[in-house]
């Protein structure tokens, strides 16, 4: 006889039986379409998944149903009663503390079974509470903020209330996307299923170097449930993509370069079968020797391609570096070596294709670019890009991984191919194994400086490994040259920059793109000169810092908003006012870093946006490109389109990222989706008035009117006013459209002496974000820890469009900024991830979060919406060196191989100590 097992879930009974193998995470998913509770891992290392089970915190994903008999379980969906949302919820919401969203159903569960058990909870109660959620985006301050809050009203009884109602510039506004997040809304790529799926799955190279000698799919076809299977043969099209250079295969065929190439992918009406059946494809190989060093690829006898190993190599050089170095009076050299990172987003890459009822082939995933990856499927299929429609769902984070494809490509083929919708959702492991990472790099520098702590020469060789395929490689190499110095002005400069193919994963774009490595160079080398020369860290940043009139080491004449000395100078004084603490057992310390980072694609690229909009029954209707990952970029648009059209943000109705019904405005990267969409929002609301006034005139009344003015929901005409729902009535729909291209750039010369300096559009980049960051550490004298007690920051934004949207940017990216210091890194042999978790890759959890205390300037660029710069990336560049350089100042041992570890500081002490 069947034994019935018994759950109840949100106030309601189940009887299952059959289920019992099942995780109750998939029994939620898969079973009730309680679609809240996430799967970023499915092996209990991220806490996505968590519920409460018996009054517990549980990680739903390891939890076998066969040991839930009688069990009570809440979930997410059974938060919010009578439509009226949880105080957590609403805290969330108020503090900033949802950004992507794909952790906050099970940091929101978390933290309700701890209220549950403690009303005044302290800093270490949070803590443990939480230590098994990760949030990649927020920095966790914010969670903890939400966290407080929300105990205070229940503890004391009052209600919160959802701060709907503020909308203009330097104001907290919420994220009206974040209402769905909290609630677990199936909003994600994974979370939305399509009858009749097909399960893809991927098969990957079993070595990471290696000729392939034949591919037999027969057996694997010949699998229960197995549709198709498909090889590289099936490519219609370009059996390659790749940002710049197209140079991976989407399937490999003749060759494999690292562990994540695939090579076919089996499609079957259940997964499991897919899985199974993918086992059975056989692959014969000719194993080849793989380099997994950088420092041997150039020259090295083994080549990935026929062209060899080097994938981009440029040089700079400014001046008459032998003589800055003959006339400097110190010089500082050394060299920096940094492991590739992983970006660590919490939602792994998901991808349904199908077609529509319009009959386009339609990719509905997670990207930073739907024209773009609309554009590179085309090309794939060899069919016309009309034909093909890519949705970009909420996107549970990014930080540049998803400027390109992983499954979306062979999802869209297996539809096109087979007329059948298709389903695929990497693994964990799969998405450590299969996306870009960080470059690791290693920076041989060497500044030259007078007594008085001008730096007169300035030399470096950048050394870094691109992986397997060129994905960004070319523009990060770039970047790490034009930054390479730092934000100073230095007339004597030789720079040299080398990208080179390994056969580890491929590195491309990662939050701050190429200009992170020499910020954390730079940033320790100057520090080093300032101890030289006995001039404080700040002063000797201030001697040389980069002002207006300044020449960039590009060649490039600053002409506006250069925040760096203000940065500075804020940064001083809160470190003046700032008492040292006196830890039992540790030494403090305090480091500084500043940092420069473009705005925008630079370098002669045509950057540009096109926004649509409408005015719909008695509101403005947005239709936009750009892609909010988590870092607000959709609450900004709304803000600057109420501000131009007199409404509140929130009454603002959004469409963003379908190919069909929005317009291109390129990649959500290098910072410039505030810059290049706010300005086309502009335009396109300031046609729409314009069409709006012109529809009006042409009624009897106001032919003849003089002055239009949209506020406040209403058109004042004179002195008549009518309601947006009157204005509808007497009109009806309007729509325009907005074209922005922002100013022109140059590409990057050898020689950057500019001869010409009254060339005033010799810009590499129209704009530039400044900042400078003070860190305090405590570093244990017995096991050698590093505890980042308090980061100060100052960061110049042009103008403030949303406070709450930037502080999550500068908390988010203080936090991984302190990881890339302390404890991150991506380490892969021939056999596989040696970091193949997020606990092994070093991701900060909530216990890691320092105290943060920042500053904001309003230092307006010329062409920007309202003088505002995008401030997405240079949050987290200077953190890392100022935690390094705080190190040193707590222990007097300098590292250079990041990260930081404790057993690093030990071994560099046993070292210096002999
Ligand atoms: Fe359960 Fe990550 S999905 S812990
Ligand atoms: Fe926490 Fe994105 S908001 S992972």
């Amino acid at each position: 006889m069947e034994n019935n097992f018994s759950i109840e879930i949100n106030d309601k009974t189940y009887i299952y039986s059959s289920n019992l193998e099942m995780t109750l995470l998939d029994y939620l998913r898969e079973e009730l379409s309680l679609m809240g509770s996430k799967n970023g891992c499915g092996n209990g290392q991220c806490g996505a998944c968590t519920v409460i089970v018996d009054g517990k915190a549980k990680k739903s994903c390891i939890l076998k149903m066969n040991k839930l008999n009688n069990c009570v379980v809440q979930t997410i969906e059974g938060l919010s009663k009578d439509g009226k949302l949880h105080p957590l919820q609403i805290a969330f919401l108020n503090c900033g503390a949802v950004q992507c969203g794909f952790c906050t159903p099970g940091i929101i569960m978390s933290a309700k079974a701890l209220l549950d058990d403690n009303l005044n909870p302290s800093r270490t109660d949070i803590n443990k509470a939480l230590s098994n959620n990760i949030c990649r985006c927020t920095g966790y301050n914010t969670i903890i903020e939400a966290v407080n809050m929300a105990a205070k009203s229940i503890r004391e009884n009052y209600e919160l209330k959802l701060n709907i109602d503020k909308s203009g510039f330097n104001e907290e506004v919420i994220r009206k996307d974040g209402i769905l997040k909290v609630m677990g809304k199936p909003i994600f790529s994974d979370d939305l299923p399509i009858k009749d799926s097909l399960y893809g799955e991927l098969v990957l190279s079993e070595y990471a170097h290696a000729n392939i000698i034949s591919i037999d799919v027969s057996e694997a076809i010949k699998f229960k449930n197995v549709i198709k299977v498909l090889t590289y043969k099936d490519v219609p099209g370009d059996n390659v993509f790749g940002i710049i250079s197209k140079k991976q295969p989407v399937f490999a065929f003749d060759k494999v370069r690292f562990l994540g190439d695939t090579i076919a992918l089996v499609l079957a009406s259940d997964k499991k079968s897919a899985i199974e059946a993918s086992k059975l494809v056989k692959i014969k190989y000719q194993e080849l020797e793989p380099i997994f060093d950088m420092k041997c690829s150039e020259h090295s006898n083994i080549k990935l391609f026929d062209d060899g190993n080097v994938l981009k190599k440029l040089s700079i050089n400014k001046g008459d570096i032998t003589k800055g170095f003959e006339e400097s009076d110190v010089i500082v050299e050394d060299t920096i070596t940094l492991p590739a990172i992983d970006h660590a987003y919490l939602e792994p890459d998901s991808v349904y294709s199908y077609y529509d009822e319009n009959n386009l082939l339609t990719i509905s995933t997670q990207s930073q670019s739907s024209f773009d990856f609309r554009e590179s499927i085309a090309k794939n299929l060899n069919i016309d890009v009309n034909k093909i429609r890519v949705i970009t769902n909420a996107t549970g984070g990014a930080f540049g991984g998803r400027e390109e494809p992983t499954v979306q490509i062979h999802a869209a083929l297996a539809t096109y191919l087979t007329k059948r919708p298709v389903h695929i959702t990497m693994n964990r492991y799969d998405v450590l194994l299969r996306t870009i990472k960080r470059h690791g790099e290693i920076l041989h520098y060497k500044y030259g400086a007078k007594k008085n702590g001008k730096i007169v020469a300035f030399e470096a060789d950048i050394l870094a490994d691109t992986g397997a395929y060129p994905s960004a490689g070319e523009a990060v190499i770039l970047r790490s040259v034009l930054f390479s110095s730092g934000p100073y002005e230095i007339e004597n400069v030789k720079v040299c920059g080398t990208a080179v193919y390994t056969n580890s994963v491929p590195a491309g774009a990662m939050r701050g793109f190429g200009s992170n490595q020499p910020a954390i160079a730079s940033e320790i080398l100057i520090d080093e000169l300032a101890i030289k020369l006995q001039i404080d860290p700040i002063e000797i940043r201030k001697i040389n810092a980069l002002k207006v009139g300044s020449k960039t080491i590009g060649g490039q004449i600053l002409q506006d908003s250069v925040g760096l000395n203000i940065s500075l100078d804020i940064v001083k004084k809160m470190v003046e006012n700032y008492q040292k603490p006196i830890l039992e057992n540790k030494k403090i310390g305090i480091g500084i870093a500043s940092a420069m980072k473009n705005v925008g694609l630079g370098s002669a690229m045509v950057d540009s946006a096109a926004v649509i909009a409408e005015f719909i029954d008695d509101h403005l209707l947005l239709k936009i490109s750009s892609v909010d990952s988590g870092q607000g970029s959709d609450t900004v648009a709304r803000q600057i389109g109420a501000t131009e059209f007199g409404c509140n943000a929130n009454d603002i109705e959004l469409i963003a990222n379908d190919t069909l019904l929005t317009l291109d405005s390129g990649v959500t990267t290098a910072s410039r989706q505030t810059y290049v969409t706010g300005n086309a929002i502009i335009k396109a609301v300031s046609n729409l008035k314009n069409e709006i006034i012109a529809r009006i005139k042409l009624l009897n009344n106001y032919n003849n009117s003089k002055e239009f003015v949209f506020k406040d929901n209403h058109l004042f005409i004179d002195n008549e006013q009518i309601s947006y729902k009157l204005l509808f009535k007497l009109i009806g729909k309007v729509v325009a459209e907005g074209h922005y291209i922002a100013p022109k750039t140059v590409p990057l010369q050898e020689d950057t002496n500019n001869p010409n300096d009254l060339i005033e559009d010799y810009n590499l980049h129209f704009a530039y974000d400044f900042g400078t960051q003070a860190a305090v550490v405590a570093v244990d004298k017995i096991t050698n820890e590093v505890e980042v007690l308090k980061v100060f920051a100052a960061h110049d934004v042009g103008k403030i469009i949303n406070k709450l949207g930037i502080k999550g940017q500068i908390e988010g990216g203080i936090v991984m900024g302190l990881g890339y210091a302390l404890s991150e890194e991506f380490i892969i042999n021939e056999k596989g991830i040696i970091t193949n978790s997020f606990k092994k890759i070093g991701v900060p959890l909530i216990k890691d979060a320092p105290e943060i205390k920042f500053q904001l300037i309003e230092n307006s660029t010329k062409n920007g919406p309202y003088g505002a710069k995008g401030i997405g990336e240079i949050t987290m560049v200077p953190t890392t060196p100022a935690i390094i350089n705080a190190i040193y100042d707590a222990t007097g041992i300098r590292i250079t191989n990041l990260p930081a570890k404790s057993n690093k500081l030990k071994n560099k002490k046993l070292k210096e100590s002999l």
